[in-house]
């Protein structure tokens, strides 16, 4: 049998900043300031390009009613009936990455990131700032019917283990969704207040362009927290197999009280995260290929070089502002430092690597051209409109030696193994797989680095 199941990387990623948003949520209080800052005038790559297509990726990923204004042309409605089992409705939201399974802990995840990106890189996204509103808004639209029932949050439709067994379109698929909830009986603290955290990013997202939006999301929000931490328990244990080992909540949650979210806790912490990253640091935990490659195992590797290079551009933009620096046991780390790594990660995914391919599915000479997505590997509707069953699917297209039909515009694979080599095919899902995770991060870095280059500003 062939699946999706990420490995514990992604999953300690996801779970990790669930506590990460709650951190961060300080940051952006206190980081709101504008900087202007350059770190090389090194411009190999087309950074407003990929920003249009990174947010381009997410129409793919769409589930539910597509509106009229759907670019991603060769997608159609699907799962149309989501939520009637329970007798709710929840028709909407994304696909996590190359199956049909709405997985809502990654949702969120990626809803969260989106949202904090606009907010810090959002005005450098020019024209595609409306793309990434309407992003967003497809994942908070779900969420809030996800947690429209006081006490119930819904964390998961479709049955992941007969979908994975299944090489079907979204638009074809006819297998189980089951709806799985959690409640005050079985609670999943994390699954809720990852969710609690992207209703409050996307709120603040949209508080000066719809602000009676805005209100709802924050309402809700503080709802879902309130949930969360009243009735404490990992979804882990609430829903067992349906949503683990797909996505396991790896580290536990944490509930920290406003007073504590001050930089008595915080600078400790980012000064650590950015000492476990840094190749020369002395308490580096993270591996790097002879390529320069971010790599953690398990799996959908890109996700944390994304994630991680975000991380280090918002705090870079804090460390400059507040004039400091980080002192790895002696090592020191200038905010320059900690953005030319992540330029280093970005510009890898775009092909500076040694395979000198992107790994992002768009226009470029050379990038994955058999990922293992099923609506892209399978003709879509428009040119066969006969239902492709699950076997069907299997042996026709996923076996298929030839390209996938269907652009993903946009989507960024899994990634390359640890010695930088890359393997082009559908069998290949830890490495060959988009997911909403990996480039939900990528689209603010994408901004800030488009900024970077086309103003001459350089670090003092
Ligand atoms: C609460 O959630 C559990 C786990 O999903 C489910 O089995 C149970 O039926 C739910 N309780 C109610 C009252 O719906
Ligand atoms: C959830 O399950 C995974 C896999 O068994 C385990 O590693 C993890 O510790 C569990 N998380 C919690 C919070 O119990
Ligand atoms: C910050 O948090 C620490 C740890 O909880 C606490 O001891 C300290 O008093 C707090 N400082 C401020 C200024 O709130
Ligand atoms: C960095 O930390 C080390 C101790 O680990 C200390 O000896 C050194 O003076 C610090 N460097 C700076 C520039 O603060
Ligand atoms: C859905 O499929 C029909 C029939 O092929 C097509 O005309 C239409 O444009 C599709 N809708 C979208 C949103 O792509
Ligand atoms: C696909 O290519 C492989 C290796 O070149 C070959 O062995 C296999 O028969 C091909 N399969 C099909 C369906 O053409």
């Amino acid at each position: 049998m062939f699946g999706d199941m990420p490995g514990p990387g992604i999953m300690g990623m996801i779970s990790g900043l669930s506590r990460g948003s709650l951190i961060m949520g300080m940051f952006l209080l206190v980081n709101g300031m504008v900087m202007n800052v350059e770190a090389h005038n090194y411009k190999a790559h087309n950074y407003g390009a990929a920003l249009s297509a990174s947010i381009l990726f997410f129409e793919g990923q769409r589930s539910g009613k597509l509106p009229p204004n759907q670019r991603m042309k060769w997608r159609n409605d699907s799962a149309l009936q989501d939520g009637s089992d329970a007798g709710v409705d929840l028709v909407g939201g994304y696909y996590d990455a190359g199956d049909n399974v709405k997985f809502n802990f990654p949702m969120a995840f990626t809803t969260t990131m989106l949202a904090w990106g606009v907010l810090e890189f959002g005005e450098y996204m020019d024209a595609e700032l409306e793309h990434a509103l309407e992003a967003i808004k497809w994942g908070t639209d779900y969420f809030l019917k996800a947690t429209s029932t006081p006490g119930v949050v819904f964390a998961q439709v479709g049955d992941p283990n007969s979908d994975h067994a299944c090489w079907e379109r979204p638009e074809d698929m006819d297998t189980p969704r089951t709806t799985f909830q959690v409640n005050e009986t079985n609670p999943g603290s994390e699954v809720s207040g990852e969710i609690a955290a992207a209703l409050a990013a996307s709120s603040m997202v949209f508080l000066e362009c719809d602000p009676k939006y805005s209100a709802l999301l924050l309402k809700r929000a503080i709802t879902v927290f309130e949930f969360a931490n009243t009735y404490r328990g990992t979804y882990n244990e609430s829903l067992g197999g349906a949503v683990c080992p797909f996505y396991c909540d790896y580290n536990g949650y944490e509930f920290m009280k406003g007073s504590t979210l001050n930089s008595s806790l915080a600078i400790p912490a980012a000064d650590s995260l950015v000492c476990s990253l840094l190749p020369e640091s002395p308490t580096r935990t993270v591996q790097y290929s002879p390529g320069g490659l971010l790599y953690k195992p398990g799996g959908s590797n890109f996700q944390h070089g994304t994630a991680l290079s975000f991380l280090l551009v918002v705090y870079a933009r804090y460390l400059h502002q507040t004039n400091s620096f980080v002192n790895c046991s002696g090592v020191v780390a200038t905010p320059y430092r900690l953005v030319q790594l992540a330029q280093r990660q970005v510009d890898y995914i775009l092909g500076t690597n040694p395979m000198k391919m992107s790994y992002m599915v768009g226009d470029a000479m050379k990038f994955p051209k058999k990922i293992h997505h099923r609506g892209s590997s399978l003709p879509r509707i428009a040119i066969h409109p006969q239902h492709i069953g699950c076997g069907e699917g299997y042996y026709l297209y996923f076996t298929s030696n030839n390209s996938n039909p269907n652009r993903v515009t946009g989507a960024v694979v899994g990634g390359p193994d640890l010695d930088d080599t890359y393997v082009d095919s559908r069998d290949n899902f830890a490495e060959a797989e988009p997911t909403t995770y990996i480039n939900a991060p990528l689209v603010g870095l994408l901004a800030y680095f488009k900024h970077l280059t086309s103003f001459e500003m350089y670090w003092t």
